[in-house]
């Protein structure tokens, strides 16, 4: 069933930045969902918005079929959200975090604290316990923040950027948490992220998004599967070799998506091996000085980086 759907959502803000401007995707149940953006793409926005807590300025989204705006107050029901500045009272420890929460939400006491301890012993934070919040490491305020909004059952848990600037031993943590979620709980988790890595290894489907639109929308194998056709590196000893050699390569073979990183020519091969022989032969027969010529297979940062690239930057 599909969770969530987002059509041709535009918001405008007041100053007049067009933080999303058309944007379209799908998310379904029970996966973890990654919007892939760089920094002002719009994804705070979106969730923002996702949550009901802003309006758009125009476009529609449904969750499990529902239209959010006209069936809000049920949607907000349906939903948790892990924003980027923590939802959890620092001062407060965790068990009085959960307590405040349910009687927020006002879940009965009895079941409140099955809850409570289903939820501390599953994500084994029985430590984390006793003291404030704020006594804690920040990767561990996010988790105990998440399984505060746990407390609720979402359909739905939204998580804005919920790794930034965290070491890789509390990314590990969190990443487990998430699967942990979506394995034993059912929930969907929305998340978004500038890592890449994190995409790839963690989620089921990934939207990578600029200027508030979506470019593309597949699983993560997919996304490199659709680069994987025919790329090309040339190495060289310096980036002036390779941007030199870049402009008559031009007249050799059919150069498409090409981009120079660093000290290396990667493009895609309109046709395939035979281009590379055809490049392979011209570099030789004309004495330029490369390292290396190779097929390459893409990952998840090649993707992006094309995807993702201005077209007169390339
Ligand atoms: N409250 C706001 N008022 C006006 N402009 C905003 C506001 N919030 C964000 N923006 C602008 O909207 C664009 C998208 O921002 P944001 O959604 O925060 O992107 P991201 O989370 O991907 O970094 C940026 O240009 C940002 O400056
Ligand atoms: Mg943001």
């Amino acid at each position: 069933m599909t969770a969530i759907c987002v059509e041709n959502l535009v918001k405008t803000y007041k100053s007049g930045v067009q933080a999303l401007t058309g944007l379209s995707f799908t998310v379904n149940e029970g996966e973890i969902f990654a919007l892939l953006g760089q920094n002002g793409a719009g994804k705070s926005t979106l969730i923002n918005v996702l949550t009901t807590y802003l309006r758009p300025t125009s476009g529609s989204v449904s969750m499990f079929g529902k239209d959010i705006y006209r069936e809000t107050a049920e949607i907000r029901t349906y939903i948790s959200c892990v924003a980027q500045r923590t939802s959890i009272d620092t001062h407060l420890s965790l068990t009085e975090n959960m307590i405040f929460q349910s009687k927020l939400y006002k879940i009965p006491k009895s079941e409140a604290k099955k809850r409570m301890e289903l939820l501390v012993s599953y994500f084994g934070l029985e430590r984390y316990l006793k003291y404030p919040v704020s006594s804690y490491s920040g990767g561990v305020r996010r988790r105990l923040d998440i399984a505060l909004n746990m407390m609720t059952n979402p359909k739905v848990l939204f998580l804005d950027e919920p790794t930034v600037g965290m070491d890789i031993q509390s990314r590990i943590a969190m990443w487990d948490m998430m699967k942990k979620i979506r394995a034993d709980f059912g929930t969907t988790i929305f998340l978004t992220t500038h890592y890449l890595e994190e995409a790839n290894q963690l989620c089921d489907t990934i939207c990578i998004m600029k200027n508030g639109k979506e470019i593309i929308q597949d699983t993560p194998h997919a996304l490199c599967e659709y680069l994987r056709q025919d790329m090309l590196e040339i190495s060289f000893s310096s980036k002036e070799e390779a941007k030199s050699c870049l402009d008559y390569l031009k007249n050799v073979i059919t150069l498409e998506n090409s981009d120079l990183r660093h000290d290396k020519i990667i493009t895609s091969l309109k046709n395939g091996r035979a281009d590379l022989e055809r490049a392979n032969h011209w570099l030789l027969d004309n004495g330029i000085p490369f390292l290396g010529i190779k097929i390459i297979g893409s990952n998840i940062e090649d993707v992006f980086i094309r995807l993702t690239a201005d077209k007169e930057a390339c």
